[in-house]
């Protein structure tokens, strides 16, 4: 081609990069790796393939990691982490930084392996994972220096089980491992079985700095390997993934005390408004769905376009699409690299051969292999398969709608709650919505932005937890003061008669109402020395039902201001203050200690939570790009908590207050024992002004109701404070739809705050 048609179609030409000295890395292990343990490399054992996916060609033999190797590699974490997390966190922040040059260093061959085991355009590894991925070594060497300083009272978790995805490997292993390491735990980490490369490079990085062996270990394989990991003796188990097996591993923890974070599957709605800078829309949407092949958690994969442009914005996608180039991704001006594997490619193909709604359009044609080409479908209902089911591969689903309110119904029209974009120039109109959309992450005017300094995770089905950011340290400590779980408190008994000729059973409250219980069954509640103090309701799954259903009823109090909600935990205080004597007789009656103090410590958890109901403030996240995060802490939702059995006011009032305080709504279930303070309340509740079904109280058995409150779809915590041991039952019972669940007890203040908000980090432009 000489330069004049070179001007006439401005074609560009070929930009290969030298893969040769990935190759020669890879020569130098004779392309055959073992795993990482105890800071030296294995010798490797049953081998499976790494390939290129864009050319097909094997590029080194990895080893598949049986339990003996998962074994090794736990104990000698196991073994590393109590000298790790002595060390200051200035020592630990200077091997944190020690990774980063090292990976700046080394960035191209980084980049380059990357491109060559994942397939995607080394543009992309080049100029976004590897320096993402170094930014957040850089970002958490910080945060090991701050640890004593900053969070005086958290403590390492110990050993941390990580297990990483494909789609971006290297990124991936940066979330997991910075952060663990910085807060003092040790790491056994498993990069997934198509792109272990990078981890196996990293591994290298971690000898040449010196960390000490055993903080860091690298164990490749399938998911066999992975789910030995999460059985494994590890304190934490942090995964990243599909939902399918984000529940599998939420079943294989439950009751084992590990701490788990997941990071799952979105359908993330791409919101475009009328009046959007419509040009700037499209280059968005080339990185919310066309990045990385759309093989990523977090795509713009639901265009949602509003009515009125909808036909001129579809044509300037289309010529957009058709100027993709898709190719060999170790060339610089390839878009649009290759399908991970062959069997993702398949799955891609069928669902979109498989779709017969809507109208298609695809640019291309792809290059023979593991490619496929830029697809948009629009038309689609939103209830269509393709508008929900996660793709994972460059197809965008759209439709149309007409109002911002009906917008926001269509993009929450999801199980997922990962990211959402919304374009528009009207900045009023960005940020009413941004609140309404139920996801961890909004961008605004902007798309797929990442930072170690904003706390990335989803809500619903994407699964819980946040990496990044000071909200992502949470996922790797825990309080410094353990409290051991308490023996099971069992209630008195007594001979059965009630000795009142006026016979008293309190009832249940719900919706703002005392209700009967639908089964009709009560229980007699007796004192220490078996007097007969009352009956309580034994409820049952329906009156969980209609607990549920009036907390969701009551949504207008998620909306409501910190301050009014302080106002009515103050006024409840008021009130409760004004009967003081009488709940000290009822809690000295039903437990025999004195109970004036309970009560004045139930006031002042009232008068604390008011206090931090218009003060437990989000942050503003200054990140390198030309725009700011909004750490916006919002409610979780509705919450079910099974109150403390030992402390019958206190431990009913703090969680509580503390859940209605950050403005969710709870469904309480009192101390099984001692229930009747709880009961009582229900007066002094009813005359303070909290909104009907804000907060309901159910009485009976903690381990029958458990279950049932943690199978419940509508709620989205569960919080057990209870001395039952509620942690398998409600673990396993959770998830169906992944609610966030809390075993505890005698929890401080900070950690109900944490546990009754989520933080949504929206992204808005801000500055030159
Ligand atoms: P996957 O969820 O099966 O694999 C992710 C990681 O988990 C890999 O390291 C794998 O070896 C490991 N793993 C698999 N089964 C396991 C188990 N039972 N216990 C412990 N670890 C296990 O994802 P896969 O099969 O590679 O991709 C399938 C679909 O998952 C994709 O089409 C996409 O929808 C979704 N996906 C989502 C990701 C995200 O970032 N949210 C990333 C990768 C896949």
């Amino acid at each position: 081609m000489n330069v004049k048609e070179i001007f006439d179609t401005m074609d560009y030409g070929p930009a290969p990069e030298d893969a040769g000295p990935a190759m020669d890395w890879l020569d130098t292990h004779n392309r055959k790796f073992g795993h990482f343990i105890d800071g030296a490399f294995t010798k490797p054992g049953k081998i499976f393939d790494t390939q290129n996916p864009a050319r097909g060609e094997v590029l080194a033999k990895i080893s598949q990691g049986t339990q003996k190797d998962v074994d090794a590699a736990v104990a000698a974490a196991r073994k590393a982490q109590p000298k790790w997390a002595k060390l200051s966190g200035f020592e630990r922040a200077r091997y944190l930084y020690a990774i980063a040059r090292a990976l700046q260093k080394h960035s191209r061959l980084f980049a380059v392996l990357e491109t060559l085991d994942n397939g995607k355009p080394i543009r992309e590894s080049r100029d976004i994972d590897i320096p993402l991925a170094q930014r957040h070594f850089y970002h958490h060497a910080g945060f090991a220096q701050l640890m004593a300083s900053e969070l005086p009272d958290r403590a390492p978790l110990g050993v941390c089980g990580q297990v990483i995805p494909w789609n971006f490997p290297l990124l991936m292993l940066a979330w997991k491992i910075a952060p663990a390491l910085a807060m003092g735990n040790t790491v056994v980490l498993k990069p997934a079985e198509y792109t272990p490369l990078t981890a196996l490079l990293f591994a290298e990085i971690c000898a040449k700095v010196g960390l000490p062996k055993g903080v860091v270990n690298i164990v490749t394989g399938d998911g066999a390997t992975g789910e030995r990991i999460v059985e494994a003796d590890v304190d934490k188990v942090a995964f990243t993934g599909s939902t399918s097996v984000g529940r599998r591993i939420r079943e294989a923890t439950a009751g084992s005390g590990k701490s788990l974070t997941l990071e799952l599957g979105g359908k993330s709605p791409y919101i475009v408004f009328d009046d959007a800078d419509l040009d700037s829309a499209v280059e968005g949407l080339v990185d919310a769905i066309w990045f990385n092949q759309g093989q990523v958690c977090c795509a713009g994969s639901r265009l949602l376009v509003q009515e009125g442009i909808a036909e001129t914005f579809y044509a300037k996608l289309k010529a957009r699409m058709d100027g993709l180039r898709i190719g060999d991704p170790l060339d610089k001006c390839i878009d649009i690299g290759a399908i991970i594997d062959p069997v993702q490619l398949e799955t891609i193909s069928a669902l979109v051969a498989n779709n017969s709604d809507g109208e298609i359009y695809q640019a291309g044609p792809a290059p023979a292999g593991c490619f496929y080409p830029p697809t948009l479908i629009t038309g689609l209902t939103t209830s269509a398969k393709l508008m929900q089911e996660e793709i994972f591969g460059p197809v965008l689903v759209s439709t149309t709608f007409r109002t911002p309110a009906e917008v926001v119904e269509v993009a929450n029209n999801t199980r997922y709650g990962l990211a959402a974009t919304v374009w528009t120039e009207n900045i009023n109109l960005a940020l009413d919505i941004a609140p309404k959309l139920v996801s961890g992450i909004v961008w605004i005017n902007a798309t797929n932005l990442m930072d170690a300094a904003a706390g990335f995770g989803g809500v619903r089905e994407s699964g819980f937890g946040r990496e990044g950011g000071w909200e992502g340290l949470s996922s790797y400590t825990k309080p410094k003061k353990q409290i051991k779980a308490p023996a099971q408190v069992k209630p008195f008994t007594g001979d059965g008669a009630s000795g009142s000729p006026i016979d008293r059973t309190a009832k249940l409250y719900i919706g703002g109402k005392q209700a009967r219980p639908d089964g009709g069954y009560s229980q007699m509640i007796y004192g220490p020395k078996g007097h007969a103090l009352g009956e309580v309701s034994l409820a049952n799954r329906k009156d969980i039902r209609n607990a549920v259903e009036a907390a969701q009823g009551a949504k207008g109090w998620s909306k409501t201001t910190g301050h009014l909600r302080a106002q009515i935990l103050y006024y409840v205080a008021e009130n409760l203050a004004a009967r003081q004597d009488e709940f000290a007789a009822r809690l000295k009656n039903m437990t025999g200690k004195s109970g004036m103090a309970e009560v004045q410590a139930s006031l002042e958890a009232l008068f604390t939570f008011a206090a931090w109901a218009d003060k437990y403030d989000g942050q503003v996240h200054g990140v390198p790009i030309r725009g700011v995060a909004l750490a916006m802490k919002e409610p979780v939702g509705v919450i079910g908590a099974l109150c403390d059995d030992a402390a019958p006011l206190l431990g009913f009032v703090k969680p509580m207050a503390a859940a209605i305080a950050m403005g969710n709504r709870a469904v309480m279930v009192a101390s099984e024992p001692f229930p009747l303070a709880a009961t009582d309340l229900m007066q002094v509740l009813e005359t303070s002004d909290v909104l009907a079904g804000v907060v309901n109280i159910l009485t009976g058995s903690h381990g029958e109701l458990a279950p049932h409150l943690a199978a419940h779809n509508d709620v989205d915590a569960v919080w057990s404070i209870s001395s039952t041991p509620l942690a398998n039952q409600i673990e396993t019972a959770s998830t169906g739809n992944l609610k966030r669940t809390w075993i505890t007890n005698e929890p401080s203040d900070a950690d109900l705050l944490r546990a009754a908000t989520e933080v949504k980090n929206i992204w808005v432009p801000y500055g030159e």
